[in-house]
């Protein structure tokens, strides 16, 4: 069955709201959400701050991947948040490195993965995009690009992160913290793009990629139809690509929320080592259409639109 915006509102949960402007809030916040309006959309309730600089940059006309861009950069900078960039928890060895991804509203597509001491992979995703002929460059190679495309190499291994690694370190306890941000936009334009930037799995051996820099696996978008991102266990998605998944079953007709839980079905039907592991999938349509699906509990997002800026829980399948 296909969700209705009006019946998607009915059934999630708004957990937070801040208000981009002094204008009355809306009843039926998707009813303002047309075509050619700008929307962004982002995974967990904390970058309600990076969808509200990603609208900044969208109502000043620019485009959708300008937003992304500028959007991911609020979360890579903030140190507080231990999943993405400055202060992301390091892998086994106490090094941070990095994954992030971009694409654009004409198929271009760009990441890099394994990179160490460079604050924005998320804006040398797009260099990779748009200055080399390739899609994706890796640790060493990729820091080198970046530096000699003017991006200083800087320390991201904050006292609080190197102090979780030495906790880990003395303990070897098991963690869970995926907190990726993925996120898609439409421009006045009607084009959308997406990005994706984690530092990834907590204390992950060295040298493992996650599902982030996958175009397909953690971020896909199609202009003509909409795009999905990804957050949680990355092997998980990369597994099953799930993002270019719900995006072809957009394109089969199903609305958002319905193709974000049919990704999440056919991921529960096809494994039974769901212990300790979340997978959770948001997605937009070029109608202004959003659908939130998870694994399990927990998975928060935020939709933010010219009048609102509001995060919302999403449901789940392993209640
Ligand atoms: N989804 C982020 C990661 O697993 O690296």
């Amino acid at each position: 069955m296909r969700f209705s915006r009006r019946k998607f509102i009915k059934s999630s949960s708004i957990i937070g709201s801040s208000l981009l402007f002094s204008r009355s809030i809306s009843s039926d916040l998707f009813a303002s959400t047309s075509e050619n309006k700008p929307i962004v959309v982002s995974t967990w309730k904390p970058n309600l701050k990076s969808n509200a600089r990603a609208m900044e940059v969208l109502l000043e006309g620019n485009s959708s991947l300008d937003a992304i861009e500028e959007g991911i950069k609020v979360t890579e900078s903030d140190p507080n948040d231990n999943s993405v960039g400055l202060g992301g928890i390091p892998d086994e060895l106490g090094i941070v490195t990095l994954d992030a991804s971009i694409m654009d509203w004409n198929g271009n597509a760009g990441s890099v993965a394994f990179l160490q001491n460079i604050l924005h992979p998320i804006s040398v995703a797009r260099l990779v995009m748009e200055k080399t002929n390739h899609v994706m460059l890796v640790g060493e190679g990729a820091k080198k690009f970046a530096i000699e495309n003017g991006f200083k190499e800087e320390n991201l291994l904050t006292e609080k992160s190197n102090e979780a690694w030495l906790k880990w370190k003395s303990k070897k306890q098991k963690t869970e913290n995926h907190d990726t941000i993925g996120m898609l936009a439409i421009d006045k334009m009607n084009n959308m793009s997406g990005g994706v930037s984690t530092s990834g799995m907590s204390f992950k051996l060295h040298g493992r990629v996650g599902d982030s820099p996958i175009i397909g696996a953690a971020m896909f978008v199609d202009n003509k139809i909409g795009g999905a991102v990804s957050t949680g266990n990355g092997e998980y998605v990369m597994r099953t690509l799930g993002s270019f998944l719900i995006v072809e079953k957009m394109r089969e007709g199903f609305s958002p929320q319905n193709a974000c839980e049919y990704a999440i079905e056919r991921l529960f039907k096809s494994r039974n080592d769901f212990d300790g592991v979340n997978v959770s999938y948001l997605a937009l349509n070029k109608s202004g259409e959003v659908g939130a699906y998870s694994l399990k509990k927990g998975f928060t997002y935020c939709v933010t639109t010219t009048e609102e800026n509001k995060s919302y829980e999403s449901d789940c399948l392993m209640k």
